[in-house]
């Protein structure tokens, strides 16, 4: 099994058209954590081929500087998915880390891909498993099925939310990708999706990301819907533009003053139930008490503000 812990941060992950090779180029510098080359529905169905050997050009090309490299694929039902996947991985071996699913709905289609993926990373001489997926739950049978599939696969690194197919799926009554649909005042619509995602993703120990906010100009916009998941606990939104890169890198972020608590919950406890500190359980800190419990949750704040690179402005100093 795989764990959030162990994985790259994935506070903003840039959305790349295949077709677009202006924004290949441009990708590689922007300051996203991840990034993922697209040959699904940012394509023209015109151009899927020519986008795909873009994509296996610029991935052999490389200097993508995000820690974290995938590729969408067209979806397993389509006239492309085979060729994608093969193409990648015997033309690109090496180059990226993880193969993004669109329109999951079933862990039969993973066990399916992870087996392709198996014959392949064998073909190219790649270690097992060396390739991730990313899964993107988008429709209703994908939610209504999301728990076994995010038990399915030991490859599995992400369950990814897609609002756009997702609001179409269940005829959410809104064009506002992402956005709260009008007349919807009593609470947040995407709610029970994400916190349905989340704790699918929590309870097998995959990074849960949200989709795109479209609304490229209304950044106010975009700042509520990244607030609301990074509120829940997500671990990242997807980014469309540079506009939005460090607006969601932000919100994704703790803040420095919850880091540095996390950073002394931790030492705190560490030296408070060593035989030194008097191996005590429950203590004092400051005017907070705090115990096990509050350990796993400033982990919890520690390892993502450690992954997005934060350093500590203070030092534990035991008092006796
Ligand atoms: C992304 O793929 C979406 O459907 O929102
Ligand atoms: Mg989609």
């Amino acid at each position: 099994m795989t764990n959030e812990r162990s994985q790259p941060a994935r506070r903003s992950t840039l959305a790349v058209p295949g077709s677009n090779q202006r924004m290949l180029d441009k990708a590689r510098t922007l300051g996203t954590d991840a990034v993922f080359l697209d040959l699904e529905d940012s394509v023209s169905s015109l151009v899927k081929v020519q986008a795909r050997s873009n994509v296996v050009t610029a991935l052999n090309e490389g200097g993508f500087q995000q820690g974290a490299i995938s590729v969408r694929v067209n979806a397993l039902d389509t006239q492309w998915f085979d060729d994608d996947i093969s193409a990648l991985v015997t033309q690109a071996p090496g180059t990226f880390d993880c193969v993004m699913l669109p329109k999951v709905h079933s862990a039969s289609q993973i066990s399916h891909v992870s087996s392709i993926l198996a014959k392949l990373e064998a073909q190219v001489g790649l270690a097992h498993e060396s390739l991730g997926i990313e899964v993107q739950i988008e429709d209703a049978l994908g939610l209504v099925n999301v728990e076994t599939i995010a038990a399915s696969d030991s490859r599995i690194r992400t369950l990814v939310f897609g609002p756009a197919d997702f609001m179409a799926s269940i005829n959410m009554r809104s064009m506002v990708v992402g956005a709260q649909p009008d007349g919807y005042t009593e609470g947040d619509a995407f709610h029970y999706v994400l916190m349905r995602l989340l704790v699918a993703g929590r309870a097998f120990g995959l990074q849960v990301i949200d989709g795109p906010y479209l609304g490229i100009k209304d950044l106010d916009g975009l700042r509520v819907a990244a607030h609301r998941s990074a509120a829940l606990g997500l671990d990242g939104k997807w980014v469309l533009h540079p506009d939005q890169i460090d607006i969601v890198n932000e919100i994704f972020s703790p803040k420095q003053d919850a880091f540095d608590h996390a950073e002394l919950i931790l030492d705190a406890y560490d030296y408070y139930t060593s035989h030194e500190g008097g191996a005590r359980g429950a203590v004092m800190l400051g005017d907070e008490m705090i115990d096990e419990a509050s350990r796993k949750m400033a982990l919890v704040i520690s390892a993502k503000g450690r992954a997005a690179g934060m350093q500590r402005t203070t030092s534990f100093e035991p008092v006796s």
